[in-house]
């Protein structure tokens, strides 16, 4: 799916269940290079980084399978081989099989990660941690050589940064004595992958707090599902914002959501939740003043760009404060050609209401700045095409089938 094809303007209308998070997919498959065994892993989305994910485990030595969202693996047979280059560097997880290896083998080999380009992504924080675990991890022409069996100890983290946690909880795995990680992110991916290893039999204390344990403990064949993703349940509930209409998003965490539905609550979207569920109303739309990105609990970061893309018509003012990564406005330039009203100064963004918005040609940058793409042209009058629309399948599972059952017009042109 390289070019998109959008004609906007139409309200969208419908129900739609939402897929599992790629953000915890991604370390739960990727910790069961950690655990000898067999893994069937449920709610598993098929994305492209989740194929890449398996891709990377079998080059190592499992078998995996994604059949109908669950995922089969037996990682008995796998070993500790360099990661390809060619694979590490299609996403930013890549980075975990360090922690994941080294917990199992005491030797792991990786190359620097890719994923989107959001300004620097230090990975200094993955590797003091685990050097304070007891490991040495040298930079070697881009490749990360670490060896060294985890021993236990406490690591303080400068920033709640997601992947260090993640990697470090891995690695933790294989500590001979008890981990403390000070200052862990809190992210609901987190807790699940601390579910996923409790049931392989890790012993973990604290996920979804800023202090988590991990006592040495066998490990052994495990089964569990992964959450559901509240960025793609954001990226709907924006795209319901952006084009008004009533949609219903089932299979979610409504709690996970917090932060978005309570920003387009204020925007004037009326949003009802269940259980499981989230119902949106929109119409007209205000501005809701100030949205700040932060770690969990926090506005995530991830889900700035749609909301900005829903709110170009709010009335008034809202301002972006984005504290989470230095270049995350990639996506304002292809608003702007929207019609969107948007001045960035350095990490702050203001977008003033605009009352209408028209088809453009958009490339898109990444991720979550190609979704918002998406989410500004359904909110526009006219046609709009998105080239450069491949960032998209790394982590949504059917968005273009998704919103057209929601009554969207738009489709992937190749
Ligand atoms: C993960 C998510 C990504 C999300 C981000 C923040 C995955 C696959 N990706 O990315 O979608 O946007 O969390 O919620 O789950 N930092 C350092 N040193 C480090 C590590 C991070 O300074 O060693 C900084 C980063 O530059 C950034 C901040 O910490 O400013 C947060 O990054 P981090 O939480 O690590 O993001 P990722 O795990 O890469």
């Amino acid at each position: 799916m390289q070019t998109i094809l959008i004609q906007g303007g139409r309200p969208l209308s419908g129900t739609l269940a939402i897929h599992g998070s790629k953000n915890a997919a991604l370390p739960v498959l990727t910790a069961a290079a950690a655990v000898p065994g067999l893994h069937r892993i449920e709610n598993c989305p098929d994305i492209r980084d989740v194929h890449t994910t398996l891709e990377i485990l079998t080059h190592l030595g499992a078998s995996a399978a994604l059949k109908d969202g669950t995922a089969y693996l037996d990682t008995r047979a796998l070993v500790s081989a360099p990661v390809p280059r060619a694979l590490a560097c299609r996403m930013r997880s890549s980075v975990l099989f360090l922690g994941a290896l080294l917990a199992r083998f005491g030797r792991a080999e990786v190359p620097s990660p890719g994923g989107c380009v959001l300004g620097l992504r230090p990975l200094d924080q993955h590797l003091s941690g685990l050097a304070r675990l007891g490991v040495d991890c040298q930079d070697r022409e881009g490749r990360m050589c670490a060896e060294g069996k985890p021993t236990g100890g406490t690591v303080i983290l400068r920033c709640p940064s997601v992947g260090a946690t993640e990697n470090l909880l891995l690695c933790a795995l294989g500590a001979s004595g008890p981990v403390q990680i000070l200052g862990a992110a809190k992210e609901p991916e987190i807790v699940c992958l601390a579910a996923y290893l409790r049931a392989c039999g890790a012993k973990i204390r604290g996920d979804g707090t800023s202090v988590l344990t991990i006592e040495p403990a066998e490990l052994h064949s495990g089964e569990g599902r992964i959450c559901p993703d509240r960025m793609e349940a954001a990226t709907y509930l924006c795209a319901a914002a952006a084009c008004g209409g009533s949609v219903t998003l089932t299979d979610l965490c409504p709690q996970d959501l917090e932060q978005v539905t309570g920003t387009l609550s204020k925007a004037g979207c009326a949003i009802t939740p269940t259980e499981t569920s989230l119902t949106i109303r929109a119409g007209a739309l205000q501005s809701p003043g100030m949205v700040v990105t932060g770690p969990h609990p926090a506005f995530p970061t991830d889900a700035q760009a749609p909301v900005m893309a829903a709110l170009l018509r709010a009335e008034g003012t809202t301002l972006f404060h984005e504290t989470v990564f230095e270049n995350r406005f990639r996506h304002v330039k292809a608003l702007k050609d929207l019609g969107g009203e948007i001045r960035v100064q350095g990490q702050l963004a203001s977008v003033r209401g605009v009352q209408a918005l028209s088809g453009a040609r958009m490339e898109g940058t990444d991720l979550r700045g190609a979704a918002a793409m998406v989410v500004g042209a359904l909110g526009a009058e006219g046609t709009s095409v998105l080239t450069q629309a491949q960032h998209l399948e790394r982590g949504y599972a059917d968005l273009v089938p998704g919103l057209r059952a929601l009554g969207a017009q738009i489709e992937a042109l190749d």
